[in-house]
């Protein structure tokens, strides 16, 4: 393998290597992809189009890494990824910019959410790491032990919507449990993972992080088919992740996937209004609405539907669209040419399904950036559950409107979805908000807020939004694998 010298012009490299046994190498494959930022059409920077040779020599390092590693000291662990928060944190800035410039996110939003979020993976595994340990059952004539060791090489794959934050959801609780890992992280947005492999390279032996990049088809099926991988964990769309799990069956290994959503946010006629429709049209534009727990259903109680959507549309209509660097900005560009061809699709759809166009619908045109992969943020009404745009993950800043009377056939119509990511009620009726909380089949509900995560919380799906419980304590369980030990005295 050649090992890769580029140049630094502006925020990036030319180009980046793999990360392989510590070195930044180039693909055996000989071909590159190249990145461009999304608001600007610009060129960025080049990447490895990696194969399964890649593949192979990421998973051999991080094989021969893991022994020495799943030995190491919980303190020396520890030290590791609190000294990784803090070379973030140094350089938090640059980072938000780098996310900003290769997603098309605005660099207020990666400030103040994307890097707090991902140093803060790094802090909440330094100090959990000290909860993994075994226990000992006691048993009249016997003693038993369970050891809880590090399950092995671990083969991470992630998405492009916050690359740096996923990252950190991944190799932060892998890291801690002890783990080696090989990294896939996305062909369209990841060069803000390279640069935090850069970063911390030198703090960790060759080998316990591997990062590979390139086009899923490419290195997926080499990479979790491997025999020499014990545990998959993916975040992406529920189509990969069935590719995914039939590669890992075949290896007979456990995985964890973080997938798709169209989560209900539920309003009831005792909510505070205004507060509702403000985090609702937070939620439309969040990250471009390209995140998997979006409220991107909206469910409102009739007698109050007029008012809800007369402010919601107020409010979505106040988002100023544009220069993602820009301060006031706060709808940036859309990741990719393929996720704003896929959403003016489903503008189309709507239209044709019968919904109503209640705000947006369209492309967005923003002066001196005619290049950029702007959208308008839209609200729907008018939608009825079963229409298309209300089952199909859009990811896009576009959140439905559906109108309800009766509590339970509204309860029917918001678990009527193949998705349990998240969702929210709206109610200053405690027993209301209790109640529609229970029958929620939903990984995550907010009570009179939206997009409220305290560290440590477990998130995760329900149905086919996915299994395993990251940001939390629980994903170290996935990290490990306990042995028994019986001991007759
Ligand atoms: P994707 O699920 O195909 O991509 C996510 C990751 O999986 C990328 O790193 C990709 O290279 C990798 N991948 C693709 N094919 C693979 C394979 N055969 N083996 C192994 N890895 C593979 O998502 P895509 O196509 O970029 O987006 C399509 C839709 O998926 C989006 O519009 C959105 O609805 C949903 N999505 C949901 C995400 C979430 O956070 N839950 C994140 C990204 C996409
Ligand atoms: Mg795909």
């Amino acid at each position: 393998m050649s090992t890769i010298e580029t140049t630094r012009t502006g925020l990036f490299l030319d180009e980046y290597g793999h990360f392989i046994n510590g070195e930044w190498v180039a693909s055996q494959g000989g071909r590159t992809i190249a990145l461009s930022n999304p608001a600007t059409g610009r060129a960025l920077a080049k990447i490895q189009a990696g194969n399964a040779r890649d593949v192979q020599a990421a998973v051999a390092a991080a094989k021969a890494a893991f022994p020495a590693w799943s030995r190491s000291r919980i303190e020396e662990r520890q030290e590791i990824l609190l000294e990784i928060a803090r070379r973030l944190k140094a350089r938090s800035a640059e980072f938000a910019r780098m996310e900003s410039a290769n997603n098309g996110k605005t660099v207020t939003e990666a400030t103040i959410h994307d890097l707090p979020e991902a140093i803060g993976q790094f802090e909440y595994f330094s100090g959990a790491v000290y909860s993994l340990h075994g226990e000992t059952r006691d048993y009249p004539d016997l003693i038993g032990l369970t050891h809880r060791e590090p399950i092995g090489v671990v083969a991470q794959i992630i998405p492009w919507n916050v690359p740096l934050l996923m990252a950190s959801m991944k190799l932060a609780p892998a890291l801690a449990a002890g783990c080696t890992v090989v990294l896939k992280p996305a062909e369209t947005v990841c060069l803000t993972v390279l640069e935090l492999i850069r970063e911390i390279g030198d703090l960790l032996p060759p080998g316990v992080v591997n990062l590979v990049t390139g086009y899923g088809q490419d290195v997926g099926e080499a990479l979790v088919a491997h025999p020499d991988v014990r545990k998959v964990a993916f975040t992406g769309s529920t189509a990969t992740a069935r590719k995914i799990i039939e590669y890992a069956a075949r290896n007979t290994i456990p995985q964890t996937m973080e997938l798709g959503g169209k989560s209900a946010n539920i309003i009831c006629a005792s909510a505070d209004l205004d507060e509702a429709a403000r985090t609702a049209a937070l939620s439309t534009v969040f990250n471009k609405g390209e995140v998997c727990m979006a409220g991107s259903r909206v469910f409102v109680e009739r007698s109050v539907h007029d008012a809800f959507l007369e402010k919601f549309v107020r409010e979505v209509d106040s988002v100023q669209v544009g220069d993602p660097s820009h301060a006031e900005t706060r709808l940036g560009a859309m990741s990719s040419r393929a996720q704003y061809e896929k959403v003016q699709g489903y503008f189309d759809i709507a239209r044709g399904e019968g919904a109503e166009i209640a705000t947006g619908g369209t492309a967005a045109t923003v002066a001196d950036f005619p290049d950029g992969l702007f959208l308008k943020p839209t609200i729907l009404s008018g939608v009825r559950n079963d229409m298309r745009v209300a089952q199909e993950e859009i990811f896009g800043p576009v959140t439905s409107v559906i109108a309800w009377d009766d509590e339970s056939e509204m309860l029917r119509q918001v678990n009527d979805s193949r998705y349990g990511l998240a969702g929210a009620v709206w109610s200053n009726d405690l027993k209301q908000a209790h109640r529609i909380a229970r029958d929620m089949q939903t990984g995550v509900i907010w009570v009179n807020t939206y997009y409220n995560l305290p560290r440590g919380m477990p998130v995760g799906g329900y149905k086919q939004s996915g299994f395993g419980r990251e940001l939390s304590w629980d994903i170290l369980r996935d990290y490990t694998i306990t042995k028994s030990v019986i001991i007759p005295l």
